[in-house]
C-alpha cells in the first residue's frame, strides 16, 4: 500500500514535470452527434474550455461526420492557459439550414483574442442559398453572418479547410497579427452575394498560400489597415477578383502598405487584381503593392486602378481634391486573356494621382489581338509591355 502511494506520486510528479504530454479532447466523447441534427455546440464549447484550461498543448479533435452549431458560437482565448490549441478536423460543421439562426450574428463561428491556435482540416457549410434567394426576391432579410472570423488574435495557422456557401464572406482576418492560410478552398456560386473568400482587415503579417476560391464576390479583400501581406499561388474564380479595398470611406483612416500577390491565376472574373477607393476625402493610402507573374484567362478587368469607386452608382463622392493616395504599384508578368478590349485601366484623382505605377512583361489580348489601356491621372513607367498598348 505504501509503496504504491509513493509510486503513484513519483509517476504524477514525473508526469506534471516532464511529460509534454499533449492532451486530446474528441467533441464526440463530450456529447457531439455526428448526424447532423442535434445541436452539438456545447460539445465543442466544453472541448474548447478544456483545451484553454489546459497547462499542456491541447489537440480538440472532429472526427468525421456532420456537426450542427445551431447558433453564433465564440472560442475566447483570454482566460487561456495552454500555449497551443491545434483544432483537427475530419469532419463538417454545419449551420442550420433556416438562415435566421445566424442571420443576425455577424460571424457563425468566430475566435476572439486567441493566441497560436492552428485549424487543420474540415469543412465548414454555412448552407448560405436560402439567404441569398431571400435577397435576391427583395424581401426584408438579415444581413447575413460571416462564416469564420478570427478576431484581434496572434499566430494563427488555417490549414486544408474548406468554406462551402457562406451567408456572407467566408472567413475574415480582422485585427490580427502573424497568420498563415494554406491550402484553403472556398465554394459558393458566382451569383452569391457578399460571399467575399477572405477579407482581411487591420492585420498585419499575413500569408495566404496554395488556395483555391470560388465565389459572388471578393476573392481576396484587403480593407484598410492592412500591412506585410504575402499572397501565392492563389486561383481565384468565379469572383471579383482579388481587390485591395474598397478604401477611403473614413476620412480618418489607416492605409494599407507592403503587399506581395505573386503566382496567381483568374479565371473568368469580373477583376484580376485591383485596387478600389472611394473619391472621399481621406488620409487613407496605398504604398508598396507588388503583384507578380499572374495568368488571366477571360478576365474583364485584368488590371484595374479605380479611385472612383461606387458600386452602385447613386450619390457617388466626386470632390476633385478628395481620394486615397496610391503610390509604388508594380504589376510584373502578368498575361492572359482579357474579356474586354481595355485589359488596364488605371483611373486616378486629379487632387490625388497615382504615381509610381509600373508595369513590366505584361502581355494581355483581346479576341486574339493586342488589348487596349486607359490612365487618367496616372504616373509611373512602362517595360517590356507586349500585346497591348500601354498608356503609361
Ligand atoms: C513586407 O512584408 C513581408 C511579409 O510579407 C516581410 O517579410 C517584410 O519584412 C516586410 N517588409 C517591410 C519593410 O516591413
Amino acid at each position: 500500500m505504501f509503496t504504491k502511494r509513493i509510486t503513484t506520486s513519483v509517476v504524477l510528479v514525473l508526469f506534471f514535470q516532464y511529460s509534454s504530454a499533449i492532451v486530446t479532447y474528441n467533441v464526440v466523447n463530450l456529447g457531439a452527434k455526428a448526424d447532423g441534427r442535434l445541436d452539438s455546440k456545447n460539445a465543442f464549447l466544453k472541448a474548447w474550455n478544456s483545451a484553454c484550461a489546459s497547462a499542456n498543448p491541447a489537440i480538440i479533435y472532429v472526427p468525421t461526420g456532420r456537426y450542427l452549431i445551431a447558433s453564433a458560437i465564440t472560442f475566447g482565448g483570454q482566460a487561456c492557459k495552454s500555449k497551443a490549441i491545434t483544432i483537427n478536423i475530419d469532419g463538417t460543421l454545419v449551420a442550420p439550414s433556416s438562415y435566421n439562426a445566424i442571420g443576425n450574428a455577424q460571424v457563425w463561428i468566430k475566435f476572439y483574442r486567441v493566441n497560436h491556435v492552428t485549424i487543420s482540416g474540415g469543412t465548414l457549410d454555412a448552407q448560405g442559398a436560402p439567404l441569398w434567394a431571400c435577397k435576391a426576391s427583395g424581401k426584408s432579410c438579415p444581413q447575413g453572418a460571416t462564416t469564420l472570423g478570427i478576431y484581434h488574435s496572434q499566430n494563427i495557422v488555417i490549414n486544408r479547410l474548406r468554406s462551402l456557401n457562406s451567408q456572407m464572406f467566408h472567413i475574415m482576418i480582422y485585427a490580427c497579427n502573424n497568420a498563415r492560410l494554406q491550402g484553403v478552398s472556398i465554394v459558393a456560386p458566382g451569383l452569391s452575394p457578399n460571399t467575399d473568400g477572405i477579407h482581411l482587415i487591420s492585420s498585419t503579417g499575413v500569408t495566404i498560400l496554395n488556395s483555391k476560391i470560388a465565389t459572388g464576390d471578393d476573392c481576396i479583400s484587403i480593407g484598410p489597415g492592412n500591412s506585410n501581406l504575402w499572397i501565392e499561388t492563389v486561383v481565384c474564380g468565379p469572383g471579383h477578383g482579388i481587390s485591395i479595398g474598397s478604401l477611403g470611406w473614413q476620412l480618418q483612416e489607416p492605409g494599407v502598405q507592403n503587399v506581395t500577390v505573386k503566382s496567381t491565376t483568374f479565371m473568368g472574373t469580373q477583376n484580376g487584381l485591383r485596387i478600389k477607393t472611394w473619391a472621399r476625402h481621406s488620409n487613407g493610402f496605398v504604398n508598396n503593392v507588388v503583384f507578380q507573374h499572374s495568368s488571366m484567362v477571360n478576365v474583364q478587368n485584368p488590371i484595374i486602378i479605380d479611385a472612383n469607386y461606387c458600386p452602385n452608382k447613386q450619390n457617388c463622392p466626386n470632390d476633385l481634391l478628395s481620394g486615397v493616395k496610391i503610390s509604388n504599384v508594380v504589376y510584373e508578368d502578368i498575361h492572359g486573356t482579357s474579356a474586354k478590349q481595355v485589359a488596364v485601366k488605371f483611373d486616378c484623382r486629379k487632387g490625388k494621382p497615382c504615381n509610381g505605377i509600373k508595369l513590366k512583361d505584361v502581355n494581355l489580348k483581346y479576341m486574339g489581338r493586342p488589348a487596349a489601356s486607359s490612365c487618367s491621372y496616372v504616373g509611373g513607367s512602362a517595360s517590356g509591355v507586349v500585346g497591348f498598348m500601354s498608356c503609361l
